[in-house]
């Protein structure tokens, strides 16, 4: 499945935006770092430095090539002028000095800390007459805040009838966040949420046992509580009354 291999914890950060203008009339000039890796020890590290003009990008630096390139006449003379001299130099020198210094101390200080979420899946409703089903994936006490919840069919991701809540601050650091699906349920399928987050190191899949829906389980479990309980109570009673009644001492009067 192509979704497993998206972003397991693919990190892009970016590091400096600099903008001289802020209403709608104006231009902006803007540069734009990446520094972007998914291997734990940094291996992989690519250095984008990218130069726009308004939304366009019209030089840029990438560390694989080595160089910077140009998109339009003008940023191509921008590239040969930039290639040529000691920026390039710099530039290069750049994954090492910026990229992989300053992902160091966003991985200890941020992608180390990660706490993974806590997964329940529950029933809302149950499928019955025309309405559909409503399952509910909940993920709880999970940081950073950056999270997808999706949902699975067979292994196949479904896309209509989900709703998702925005992640929710609980004012401890942590976030939850709530999807639900409505489904109309089919024999033999398999009902899957999918989890993505920093703090794993690939998707999760968290597979529906519709064998017995929470709110049965309730039912159930309250029910024979209620049975011991009586059948406790009722041996309770009966013992007094055997004490009580050998206990008596009938005097004829
Ligand atoms: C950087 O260059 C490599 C090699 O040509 C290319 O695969 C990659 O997509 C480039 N990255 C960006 C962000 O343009
Ligand atoms: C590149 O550097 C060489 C030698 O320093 C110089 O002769 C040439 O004009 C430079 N080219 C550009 C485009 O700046």
């Amino acid at each position: 499945m192509s979704l497993l291999k998206l972003f397991s914890f693919h990190l892009i950060f970016t590091l400096s935006v600099f903008t001289l203008a802020e209403s709608a009339d104006e231009y902006y000039t803007r540069r734009w770092l990446k520094c972007i890796y998914s291997s734990p020890d940094l291996s992989d590290m690519v250095y984008i430095d990218g130069h726009y003009f308004n939304k366009y990008l019209f030089t840029q630096f990438n560390s694989t090539l080595g160089k910077f390139v140009g998109f339009s006449e003008y940023g191509m003379r921008v590239a040969e002028y930039w290639n040529n001299g000691s920026f390039l130099q710099a530039e290069i020198a750049g994954v090492d000095g910026f990229c992989k210094y300053n992902a160091q101390i966003y991985d200890s200080t941020v992608r180390e800390k990660a706490v993974k979420p806590k997964v329940k899946l529950s029933s809302v409703t149950q499928a019955g007459g025309r309405h559909p089903a409503v399952l509910m994936c909940s993920a709880y006490e999970f940081y950073p805040q950056h999270i997808k919840v999706s949902w699975l069919r067979d292994g196949k991701l479904m896309t209509s009838e989900v709703t998702s809540t925005m992640e929710m601050a609980n004012g401890d650091w942590y976030y939850q966040i709530h999807s639900e699906l409505e489904y109309t349920p089919k024999s033999g399928e398999k009902i899957s949420c999918l989890v993505e987050h920093a703090s794993f190191n690939k998707p999760m899949i968290y597979d529906w046992d519709p064998s017995l829906p929470e709110s049965e389980r309730n039912k159930i479990a309250i029910g024979s509580s209620g049975l011991v309980l009586g059948i406790i109570l009722a041996a309770a009673g009966f013992i007094y009354y055997k004490k009580k009644s050998s206990g008596r001492i009938l005097v004829p009067n």
